[in-house]
């Protein structure tokens, strides 16, 4: 099996970590990879969203398989090229990954199939947005963009002044061009957030561990948001109950629902959940989000964790026979602290020599260090972007986990490096 696989962050790595344990695996490509990436594939200098770029490169491998890691090439179509041109993929067609690359779109798939979520209503004139916020006059109130906005797009607003400025920034000072030419103006919801990620072929839904990311840059939930410092998981508050409930209302009617609508999903679908025992109708789950794809950093924690062949599981999903495959995660606890540059999410520099990863990292003994932002330069593994590596840690406990990763976070270095020192607090309390 040659396997291409799309992608350049840690994310990437854990996958082509896990795809490289396949004794079925012969070859493996990245495109465009990174530092870590390239000790286990060979890496190709072709652009995430370069579709035809991507279709050639495939070609030219001759690829058995194409797995497509990021959000932009699978709401851009990508998957759908390549099974144009006779490859098999993992990750949704364009038609199914409108899930994530349309906020409207999937609020309204949510009301068309009773899922619970946030009441909301779309707006694409700015006067009819603000007339809505007036009526309702309920704060914090939450403005999303409806396209991807690298995690950007969306504004919880503490008054009416924020709201309206929000509003006036997106739909009329286009901040985040065409992604913010339509908005969905929802209710806050209070509670812990959840992310479960499950493989599905379309029909059967296979979830992982729940596992909880660390959305803003500093300790104490402080600071601007990120694309996430941290993640452990199994989340003690996601009980069995709760499991159920999503499993019933909200999993399998996603599924279902886009089977029905001509949309079949096949691929990771991130189930982004507000859990809170007081909702109405004895409803303890709601969805915030779907993403398209493994989350990241939430895959670095959880891929360590499962036991069935990866590959074997892609290609189920790609036969649409998932419901023939056992698939096994070990009872193990995962937590992953992200190292990013100093200045992260904002300005910050590149190019500082890390030192520290090989003495550190240890599989066997449950130390995984995955390459986020490196590269290699003049034979030395340098930083390469804000998030630089993602350090986890599997032990017995989750404070067990913890502290693996946070030792190991503490002997590898490299200028400026900043990390939470919170991660899993709210976990293990
Ligand atoms: P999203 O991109 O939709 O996941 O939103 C980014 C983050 O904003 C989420 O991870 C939540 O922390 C927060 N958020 C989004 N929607 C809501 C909501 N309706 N109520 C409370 N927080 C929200
Ligand atoms: N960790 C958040 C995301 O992958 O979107």
């Amino acid at each position: 099996m040659k396997i291409l696989v799309i992608g350049s962050g840690g994310r990437e790595h854990a996958i082509i970590t896990a795809l490289s344990k396949s004794k079925r695996l012969t070859e493996i490509h990245a495109a465009p990879g990174n530092g870590g990436i390239a000790e286990l594939a060979t890496c190709h200098d072709v652009k995430a969203t370069d579709i035809p770029g991507m279709v050639k490169l495939a070609q030219e491998i001759n690829a058995d398989w194409v797995f497509v890691a990021p959000d932009d090439p699978l709401v851009l179509g990508m998957v759908d090229s390549l099974n144009e041109n006779g490859f098999a993929t993992f990750g949704p067609r364009k038609n199914a990954a409108i899930l994530e690359g349309s906020k409207h779109f999937s609020k309204d798939f949510m009301k068309r199939h009773a899922i619970p979520t946030a009441d909301y209503e779309s707006f694409t004139d700015s006067a009819t947005a603000n007339a809505y916020i007036k009526a309702k006059d309920s704060y914090p109130c939450v403005i999303k963009c409806d396209g991807l906005a690298l995690g950007k797009g969306v504004i919880i607003a503490e008054d009416e002044t924020a709201a309206f400025t929000a509003v006036k920034d997106i739909l009329d000072g286009g901040k985040f061009g065409g992604a913010g030419g339509r908005i969905v103006i929802e209710e806050y919801l209070e509670g812990v957030e959840v992310t479960v990620l499950a493989f599905t072929d379309g029909k059967t839904v296979v979830p992982f561990p729940a596992s909880t990311d660390h959305k803003r840059a500093l300790d104490g939930d402080k600071g601007l948001n990120t694309g996430g410092m941290g993640v452990v998981a199994p989340v003690p508050y996601y009980t069995a109950e709760i499991a159920d409930e999503c499993m019933e209302k909200i999993f399998l009617p996603t599924i279902k629902g886009m089977a029905e609508e001509g949309r079949a999903f096949k691929g990771c679908i991130y189930f982004g959940l507000m859990i809170s025992p007081t909702f109405p109708d004895k409803c303890s789950a709601k969805v915030i989000e779907y993403n398209c794809r493994f989350g990241d950093p939430e895959t670095q924690a959880l891929l360590p964790l499962l036991e069935t062949d990866l590959l074997d599981i892609i290609e189920s999903v790609w036969e649409e026979k998932l419901d023939t495959l056992d698939i096994n995660f070990s009872n193990l606890k995962s937590a992953c602290v992200v190292m990013a540059s100093g200045g992260y999410p904002e300005k910050y520099s590149t190019g500082f020599t890390i030192s520290g990863i090989e003495a550190t990292a240890n599989p066997q003994d449950g130390v995984h260090v995955f390459h986020a932002g490196t590269r290699i330069q003049n034979s030395e593994l340098v930083t390469a972007g804000g998030r630089v590596l993602n350090v986890v840690g599997i032990g017995e406990t989750l404070e067990n986990a913890l502290e693996k990763a946070y030792s190991a976070v503490k002997s590898i270095t490299f200028e400026g490096a900043h990390y939470r020192t919170d991660i899993g607090k709210k976990a293990i309390t």
